[in-house]
């Protein structure tokens, strides 16, 4: 597996012309990365991966110190993997002079996550930016867990850049969990709170696929999950083409993000 530290010697090394598809990540790579990694080596010829934690999406300081770090165990994992280039950039290379570090979305779009993270959308667009401007794979791929953040990129990116976007399927553990590096944080109790909140979501959401009335339970379904944690930040429905809250039976999506002991998580089915 190739290293690289800077865009020039990428863009050196990297034929473009083969088929390429990239997985940008922030590293503490879990199931669900290398999920969008085998995808990917399915899709493409030759599989680039970028680690890279990126201050401007964070909108707190304190978030971003913790998030979690383990890129000596991402690098065996990805060897193991038999992934072909590993793009490893220092954030003077990502914010060079001139690179704006956040990308401006409309007042529509401050829904969800976008509501609780100040900024945090903007960060992702920024980066998102940037790597696709340098890194001019032919196949993207981001997980469906981040609906929202895919959403936005499809939104504001997929016209400026050919590349193309593939959205990848939640990978979740036995007990229904999404996967997240931010699962490292908590303690095996409040896993299991976790799993319970999942399994909550599941159930809600078998029930209005079977009458779509059972719409009307969501604030009982939000009382069980606010028992089980700290804080519920938003629990909704919304189209799951345009994110607006006029959806039907067929394109309803269930929106949720809340707090264990300070760590945020979110998921969406
Ligand atoms: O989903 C993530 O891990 C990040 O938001 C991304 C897309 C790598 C941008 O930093």
């Amino acid at each position: 597996m190739k290293i690289f530290k800077s865009f020039k010697i990428l863009n050196k090394e990297i034929d473009f012309n083969e088929s390429i598809g990239f997985v940008p990540t922030m590293g503490t790579l879990h199931n669900g990365h290398l999920s969008l990694i085998k995808v990917a080596k399915k899709k493409s010829k030759k599989v680039l991966v970028s680690i890279f934690i990126n201050p401007t999406q964070f909108n707190n300081k304190k978030d971003f110190l913790e998030y979690p770090r383990n890129i000596n165990k991402d690098i065996l994992a990805l060897k193991k993997l038999k992934v072909n280039y590993l793009f490893l950039p220092h954030k003077n290379e990502i914010y060079k002079k001139g690179t704006p570090k956040k990308i401006n979305i409309s007042l529509n779009d401050k829904i969800l996550c976008s509501k609780y993270r100040k900024g945090h959308f903007e960060g992702v667009l920024a980066v998102v930016d940037r790597l696709m401007s340098e890194i001019r794979a032919k196949y993207i791929f981001f997980g469906e867990k981040d609906f929202q953040q895919v959403y936005l990129i499809k939104k504001y990116l997929k016209k400026i850049h050919k590349t193309k976007i593939i959205t990848c399927k939640t990978i979740r553990n036995k007990n229904k969990l999404a996967l997240s590096s931010r699962n490292l944080l908590l303690s095996q109790k409040l896993i299991s709170k976790c799993e319970q909140i999942s399994k909550n979501l599941f159930h809600y959401k078998n029930k209005i696929l079977k009458d779509f009335k059972n719409i009307v339970l969501l604030n009982e379904y939000k009382l069980k999950i606010m028992m089980l944690c700290d804080k519920v930040e938003y629990f909704e429905i919304r189209n799951s083409i345009n994110l607006s809250k006029r959806f039907s039976k067929k394109n309803f999506r269930i929106f949720i993000a809340y707090k264990q002991k300070g760590i945020r998580l979110i998921d969406n089915i």
